[in-house]
């Protein structure tokens, strides 16, 4: 069937003791700027640099809103806080502790934490639906415990506080390293399919592209065509992302309609 689908968000803000509003114990306003980004990306609409008035963005008719209700029924604004008594952390760790000790019933809420790395250099991680009838995607590959997405606190919304606290620093300081890795939370892969020329995303309007771009590269060719260095599941800065396109848009409802723990999220 057709029409919106609004999907229910926790974000667990993961910290160490220190009080809200200091890294990286991220402030509630940070968290639901980051959702705005999110919707505004997602829906194609105006609002978070970088303009969402690509031609050929798609609105994808998927949004999000944080929950109003926890998996014990009670009222929530949908931001989970948890000093987990670690000043940073490691993906294993994340994946092994941090995950499973704090993960609200993935059939019921998409997962998002806001953690400091202990690799600095990463911006963030998906876990794939699991859809066994899906080009490019494993069958069962992702275990429920570990379902969601993770960002650094650093790249975690679109608030730049300028005050040295927070470290939201260009290219990656307007959100979009959540839109890209909800992207692939949806199914998404990464447009030059994680290989050469040959390799596909599974996406027919995105043109093929041999590999990742960086910063902000105008007409670079990789395979015959333009690369679609606009598009959310490049590696490009956060100012030049503004699309998902038709197809993309098709692949993701297609997760939304089919994959188990995405089926209930609507
Ligand atoms: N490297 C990350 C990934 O593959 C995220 C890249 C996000 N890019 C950005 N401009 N924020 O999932
Ligand atoms: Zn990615
Ligand atoms: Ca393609």
């Amino acid at each position: 069937s057709g029409g919106i689908i609004t999907i229910p968000v926790v974000v667990h803000v993961i910290h160490n003791g220190q009080p809200v509003g200091t890294a990286p114990n991220i402030t509630d306003a940070q968290v639901e700027s980051q959702i705005t980004v999110m919707n505004n990306d997602f829906r194609r609409l105006a609002g978070t640099p970088g303009f969402n008035n690509n031609p050929v963005g798609a609105d994808t008719q998927i949004q999000f809103a944080l929950a109003k209700v926890d998996p014990n029924g009670n009222p929530t604004n949908g931001i989970n806080r948890v000093n987990l008594c670690e000043p940073s952390w490691s993906t294993a760790d994340i994946n092994g502790t941090v995950k499973p000790s704090t993960i609200w019933d993935p059939t019921q809420y998409m997962n998002m934490w806001s953690v400091n790395f202990s690799d600095q250099t990463l911006l963030g991680y998906a876990q794939f639906p699991n859809n066994s009838g899906l080009g490019g995607l494993q069958p069962n590959n992702g275990s429920a415990s570990t379902d969601g997405v993770v960002a650094n606190f650093a790249t975690f919304g679109s608030i730049d506080y300028n005050d040295g606290t927070f470290l939201l620093s260009a290219p990656f300081n307007r959100g979009r390293t959540m839109t890209h890795e909800v992207g692939h939370f949806l199914g998404l892969k990464h447009i030059w399919g994680d290989g050469g020329c040959g390799v596909d995303d599974f996406c027919a309007d995105t043109p093929a592209s041999d590999a990742a771009n960086y910063d902000c590269p105008t007409g670079h060719i990789s395979c015959t065509t333009v690369d679609m260095i606009e598009n959310y599941m490049d590696y490009t800065d956060d100012i030049c992302m503004n699309i998902f396109t038709q197809n993309q848009k098709e692949r993701m409802i297609v997760v939304m309609n089919n994959s188990p723990r995405r089926t209930t999220l609507k």
